[in-house]
């Protein structure tokens, strides 16, 4: 596999790495597609909501501790704002990209970021903890990566439909039968969803 100068760098010498004490928040999440895993650290600044420090404990292959070291070095002296702006992209380019079976070790980096400024902020009373709804669907869509072009989803114009009511969810999805990813992706969108306590059913269709 074709790694760039960048991720081979940040995976033999990461930055930020570590377990850390007495955090702020963190958040720990794990990529469906391969069962690895990421814990982001954060220590804030209270009055100029700044990210003070951030660390990271990586489970996982050497994109996920490179994707995971740009993410913290990305989000260090932002505010809780700007570093809620950072996204997978962002991550890919600053390691001038990874190959397309990898782009979701960026999205798992990505959003163990935000879930844990997302914990912050639940702990902090400066959000409230979001309602499930068809917009959380399409979020967590926009995270599922087809491994053949490392795109999302969403962007492919893969989903034709998604719906949601009483707690059973509907999805469409424009993806051929002699596509050898069809199950895969299938797998993952319930991997995602089966997570929520409102979600009691999971749907998905094909042509
Ligand atoms: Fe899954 Fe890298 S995080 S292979």
């Amino acid at each position: 596999m074709q790694y760039t100068q960048k991720v081979l760098d940040h995976f033999m010498k990461p930055h930020n790495v570590g377990k850390m004490e007495e955090p702020d928040a963190y958040a720990t999440e794990g990529s469906p597609a391969c069962g690895d895993q990421v814990t982001v650290y954060l220590k804030v600044n209270k009055d100029t909501q700044i990210i003070d420090d951030i660390s990271f404990l990586s489970y996982g292959c050497a994109s996920n501790i490179a994707t995971a070291s740009i993410i913290t070095d990305l989000a260090k002296g932002k505010t809780l704002d700007e570093a809620k702006q950072i996204t997978w992209r962002d991550a890919m380019e600053a390691l001038d990209g990874l190959p397309p079976v990898k782009v979701h070790c960026s999205v798992l980096a990505a959003d163990t970021l935000q879930s844990a400024i997302s914990n912050y902020e639940i702990a902090n009373g400066l959000k409230e903890v979001p309602e499930f709804s068809k917009q959380t669907i399409l979020d967590e869509l926009k995270k599922i990566i087809y491994p053949k072009v490392g795109e999302d989803i969403i962007t492919l114009k893969m989903v034709k439909y998604v719906g949601f009511s009483n707690g059973e969810v509907l999805i469409d999805l424009n993806i051929m039968s002699f596509d050898e990813w069809r199950e895969n992706i299938a797998e993952e969108i319930r991997e995602h969803l089966q997570k929520y306590p409102d979600v009691k059913d999971i749907q998905i269709n094909f042509p």
